[in-house]
């Protein structure tokens, strides 16, 4: 296509030969595309963050500062009272919501994007979104303050953004075809103001750090775990966890520009984290004895406690709630794809490919994680697979894959784990979940990743509320 060969890939066998190092410790095809490809460069993503960076220094500076940061994100309390904090949020405004027969009826795509936004904006910059607050301002037509529309922009553009983002891969010469090139514009647009309220914010965060660590009595904890400050002070005298052993390429501080573009691609997995989430409700809905198990698994942790804050031990002890994650995620992965690009001449499932041609091998994610070569009856809901089981353990490493592999492997993958089994627990803790429609099929567009469009469920209260 337009010059490029795409090489579907449906045998885990065959996936490690382009995923993983050889037997010489190197990686041979390390990026996930061609710098020429689409609108790369036209968008400004070929060489600045980490997911489509095709500059390999670029990029393995840009990982190893993000991954580090996640890292001191994914193992602070402030990151679970924030999922705590946001959930009671949630049900607060559900609750107000409430019908006559005190249940709720929500468009579920939304709220999870809304939540997973609020999210990822704390754990990012440190700071309230306000999504979920504007859209239940806006269901129950309370007058929005300017300063929360200016934030709901931020939330809208990166829905708008990866429910559009195919158009950045497109081919170049498509650019200027009338409604493509309105649909570009429109992505450029948000682009821009995304950047433009990034920067900003970046730069109030340095001179906030600057006046914190000139005070006198100054201590490394003032500064908090976010990422924005993670990644400010990285190969900083401030930062906490400092890297030992690193060459020297990789010890300098980022600029505010490597900055920007690794916190501008991090807002956009909002949407894959709740298009995840929305798989999950909707598959639980459709069979109860996988909600029994999940209530006894909830019941085992919490006793009949509804309302104390869940906490980092407890994440560790929901292995079912984790085991219905990854089998959602094997029926319908949110990423069904993940590519790398052939730079170097190789012999993958039993071809010989030349470094010459453009091409690209596909991890065709869905046809393997439910290729029946691997997987027994793989059309059926069964969390049993990843829980306590034989099973998975005899299992080639790519016949399940939801976060890639090797290298570029997702850097979100631990924070969204967390987020997810957290509010697993939290939400059927709380209250119970059902289909609107029972008999309705999911409703998916593909883009780059599977987008649950939408998802009427009834939230059913589990105690009395006034
Ligand atoms: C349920 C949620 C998520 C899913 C299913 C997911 C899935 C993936 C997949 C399949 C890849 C490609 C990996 C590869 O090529 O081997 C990826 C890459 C990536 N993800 Fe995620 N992701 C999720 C959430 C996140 C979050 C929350 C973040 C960060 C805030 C994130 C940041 C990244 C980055 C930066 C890359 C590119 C890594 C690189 O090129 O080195 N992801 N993700």
């Amino acid at each position: 296509m337009a010059g490029v060969r795409y090489i579907m890939i449906s045998r885990a066998e065959y996936v490690d030969r382009f995923m993983l190092p050889d037997q010489d410790n190197r990686t041979k095809h390390l990026m996930r595309t061609n710098k020429d490809r689409g609108l790369l460069d036209f968008f400004d993503f070929s060489t600045k963050g980490v997911a489509f960076n095709c500059d390999y220094n670029y990029w393995r500076f840009n990982r190893q500062i993000f991954s580090r940061a996640m890292m001191t994100a994914c193992n602070s309390n402030e990151t679970i009272k924030l999922i705590n904090n946001l959930f009671e949020e949630m049900i607060n405004y559900w609750i107000n919501l409430k019908a006559p027969d005190d249940s709720t009826i929500i468009e579920a795509s939304t709220w999870m994007f809304k939540f997973s936004f609020d999210f990822l904006f704390g754990v990012l910059i440190g700071r309230p979104s306000f999504a979920m607050k504007s859209y239940y301002q806006r269901l129950k037509n309370i007058d929005v303050t300017k300063e929360i529309i200016e934030y709901e922009k931020y939330s809208n553009c990166v829905r708008n953004f990866q429910s559009d983002n195919l158009f950045v891969f497109m081919p170049n010469f498509l650019r200027n075809v009338p409604i493509i090139k309105d649909r570009i514009q429109n992505l450029v647009n948000d682009c821009d103001f995304m950047k433009k309220k990034s920067m900003e914010r970046i730069r109030k965060r340095r001179k906030e750090i600057e006046k914190i660590v000139n005070s006198s009595n100054f201590n490394k904890n003032q500064l908090g775990n976010h990422l924005l400050t993670s990644m400010i002070i990285a190969n900083t005298p401030y930062e906490i966890h400092s890297q030992i052993n690193v060459d020297s390429s990789l010890s300098r501080p980022m600029t505010d520009d490597e900055i920007l573009g690794v916190l501008f691609e991090s807002f956009m997995p909002s949407d894959t984290i709740s298009n995840t989430f929305c798989f999950v409700l909707y598959y639980i809905s459709q069979d109860p004895n996988v909600k029994i198990k999940l209530l006894e698994e909830i019941k085992t942790v919490f006793k009949d406690d509804l309302t104390r804050p869940i906490t980092l031990d407890d994440l560790n002890k929901l292995k079912y709630c984790e085991a219905i994650i990854k089998e959602t995620s094997r029926i319908r992965p949110a990423v069904p794809l993940v590519s790398r690009y052939a730079d170097h001449a190789d012999e993958i499932a039993g071809y010989s490919w030349p470094s010459t041609t453009d091409t690209l091998f596909i991890m065709y994610v869905r046809g393997i994680n439910n290729n029946p070569l691997y997987w027994k009856d793989p059309e059926k809901f069964i969390p049993e697979r990843f829980y306590e089981s034989q099973e998975i353990k005899n299992h080639h490493k790519f016949s399940f894959s939801m976060f890639g592999g090797g290298l570029r492997a997702c850097v979100g993958k631990n924070i969204s784990m967390l987020q997810m089994k957290l509010l697993l627990a939290l939400l059927y803790r709380k209250v119970d979940v059902e289909l609107l429609d029972l008999n309705a099929p999911l409703k998916i567009k593909n883009t780059t990743s599977t987008i649950c469009e939408n998802l009427d469920i009834r939230i059913i209260h589990k105690q009395p509320i006034n």
